[in-house]
């Protein structure tokens, strides 16, 4: 099929080299020139693993082309996907007014030749499916000649589908291949069958894995969930905030764990085996971050602010994730009493390993706190340490390439990202160059027997 993906940002860019694998022909549009320059050489300007060679082989087959001639490209294609970026305004809202230009722009794209599909795959709110409808429809209005009294317009036809994304950042490319579900929101027929189609080698999984994401042992077909368009906005907000409370259960439950003297991996072990729970998203630590968590529950608890509908829910799952960023600092006031003077080493800066990505990550809540409480703060992470520096350039951290440097005249090293680095080092070197070999585990993440064993202080979260 004829496919045009707007925006090549994670989500855009993911998509359209999945679905150039699966043998569609794929066009990517971007605006900005110099992310437009280095992806037409096969280049990604951000980390996401294996995705480098996955948008190679897309160009390469000829399947994955990048334009940014928005007009040219919807010609061409029967679906067109919207993927661009919905940041959060400070008010919690999301910034849909990238959703609204290329919205009005492909409808002034349209001509009469097919039918073609819209597809909502950017995190927009509630209701916006229909909005999207009435943007594409006023820029076809725009876009049309007034006619000659006896000609008739051949009108163009379209249809708003949504289509959420269930991607993670760092396992991207295998979620996209072997997802849980496949949700699309629309009650035309026809648009659903084709959206079916699309996706068919997936529901299905007839397509070759490629190397670099083998398909998972067992794993056979996938669930593909039709709902309306309103729904399947919400399936989206409702999974993302479901996950959060989840982690903030578990990270309530680690404080409670730490009164009565038991151990939230014990219990979150014994609680998630029970299906109806499932184990995964209980592991406790400095809490959730990234672009996604705080936004959607935040865009959540907006729309429902809209209808005076409260959401207590919600509110607390924020409430205690902001409190759980904070323990850490609270383990070394524990500690070390005071913490004026000290210098902290954290292990890792973005929101989650496997990424370089920083927006909300807690490293950066602990680092400011640390510093306005006068101490000194280094930090290493294996792949942001310089984005973190070249977006942060106010916050005064000394950056370390190795964790030897990092230990360096350390009172307390704090693990904050679990990149798999971290997790078998040679504690007794790493003792050695501390001033004080105090460890603690913000992601329970290390063995505290390997820790100790090198005559360090193990201090984790919930235990
Ligand atoms: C999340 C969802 O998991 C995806 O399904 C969704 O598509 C995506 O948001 C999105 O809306 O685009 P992502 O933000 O990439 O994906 O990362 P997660 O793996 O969900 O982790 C989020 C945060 O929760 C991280 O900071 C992670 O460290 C933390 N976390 C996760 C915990 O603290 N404990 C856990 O048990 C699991």
């Amino acid at each position: 099929m004829d496919i045009c993906v707007i925006g090549a940002g994670y989500v855009g860019l993911v998509t359209s080299a999945c679905l150039a694998y699966l043998g569609n022909q794929v066009i990517a549009v971007e605006s900005n020139p110099e992310r437009l320059n280095s992806l037409s050489q096969g280049i990604v300007p951000f980390f996401e693993p294996g995705l480098q060679e996955f948008v190679k082989v897309g160009i390469d087959s000829g399947f994955l082309t990048f334009s940014d001639k928005l007009e040219e490209s919807v010609k061409k294609a029967q679906i067109i996907f919207i993927a661009v970026g919905t940041p959060s305004l400070p008010n919690g809202e999301p910034d849909l007014s990238q959703v609204m230009v290329v919205a009005r722009a492909i409808g002034s794209a349209m001509d009469g030749t097919k039918r073609r599909i819209v597809v909502n795959k950017s995190t927009v709110p509630v209701g916006s499916g229909n909005w999207v409808e009435m943007l594409v429809s006023q820029g076809v209005a725009n876009s049309q000649p007034v006619p000659a009294r006896s000609t008739r317009m051949e009108s163009p036809s379209f249809v708003v589908v949504s289509n959420p994304e269930f991607l993670r950042e760092g396992s991207a490319i295998t979620d996209s291949f072997y997802p849980d579900r496949i949700v699309v929101g629309s009650t035309d027929e026809n648009a659903v069958a084709v959206m079916k189609n699309l996706y068919k080698p997936i529901i299905d999984q007839t397509f070759d894995p490629p190397s670099f994401a083998p398909r998972p042992k067992g794993f056979q077909e996938v669930p593909f969930v039709i709902t309306d368009l309103a729904s399947a906005e919400l399936i989206k907000y409702s999974a993302n905030a479901f996950l959060a409370m989840k982690i903030s259960f578990s990270n309530e439950i680690a404080g409670l764990c730490e009164k009565v003297g038991a151990d939230v991996k014990q219990v979150a072990q014994g609680i998630g085996l029970d299906y109806r729970i499932g184990k995964a998203f209980l592991n406790a630590g400095v809490g959730w971050g990234g672009s996604c968590f705080g936004k959607d529950v935040s865009a959540l608890m907006q729309v429902a602010k809209e209808y005076s509908y409260p959401t207590p829910l919600l509110e607390a799952t924020v409430a205690v994730n902001e409190r759980q960023r904070l323990t850490v600092i609270k383990k070394l006031q524990e500690e070390l009493k005071i913490l004026k003077g000290r210098t902290v080493g954290l292990m890792g800066l973005s929101f989650k390993p496997n990424t370089d990505d920083l927006r909300d990550a807690p490293a950066l809540t602990i680092a400011y706190q640390l510093l306005k409480m006068g101490a000194s703060v280094k930090a290493m992470d294996p792949v942001s340490n310089e984005r973190c520096q070249a977006l942060n350039p106010n916050l005064d951290i000394v950056y370390c390439q190795d964790i030897n440097e990092l230990a360096t005249d350390c009172d307390a090293l704090v693990l904050v990202t679990e990149w798999d680095d971290f997790k078998h080092l040679h504690w007794k070197e790493v003792a050695k160059c501390m001033r004080w070999p105090l460890l603690i585990d913000g992601r329970n993440a290390l063995s505290e027997e390997e820790v100790t064993q090198a005559g360090m202080t193990y201090r984790g979260v919930g235990r």
